[in-house]
């Protein structure tokens, strides 16, 4: 799978860590920034690593800030996106399983890193079930396709 990944700058280093655990497992990464830890809004890197996906050069997102709050409700601004916040295992297989989540948020200020990289190594392991919750996730593209 090809994955991006973006983080603000309260994210850049779990980010890094993230990118690591991504290609250990095999993935590739595509790392949209930033690229220090100096300040940017998270906006910016939020519809980067939207657009990536929808757009197809990434099968996944993985986006980093402070609280992971900010890049999900940027990420859900771009049609298509099915952004997530996770602060555990359970949510992150379910947000896979059964909303097709399509971007996996991490709070760095939140998440400590051992669990925010058991999150994003669960998250990427897990698939979508479709059956009734394809049917779910339509209604959802629905109310964006008549909003
Ligand atoms: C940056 O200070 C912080 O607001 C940002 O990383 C994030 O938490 C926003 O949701």
């Amino acid at each position: 799978m090809k994955i991006a990944v973006g983080s603000d700058h309260a994210g850049y280093r779990l980010k890094g860590e993230v990118a690591a655990l991504i290609q250990e497992l095999g993935h590739e990464v595509s790392d949209l920034g930033t690229h220090s830890e100096e300040s940017v809004d998270y906006p910016d890197f939020a519809v980067k690593v939207a657009r990536a996906v929808t757009g197809g050069e990434a099968d996944l997102g993985i986006l980093v800030c402070g609280t992971g709050l900010g890049m999900a409700i940027a990420a859900n601004k771009v049609k298509g996106i099915r952004a997530v916040t996770c602060g555990d295992t359970f949510s992150a297989r379910a947000s896979r399983e059964h909303n097709d989540a399509n971007v996996l948020c991490i709070g760095a200020r939140v998440t400590g890193g051992g669990l925010a990289l058991e999150i994003v190594k669960t998250w990427s392991e897990s698939e979508f079930q479709g059956g009734r919750h394809a049917r779910r996730v339509q209604k959802i593209a629905d109310i964006e396709s008549s909003s």
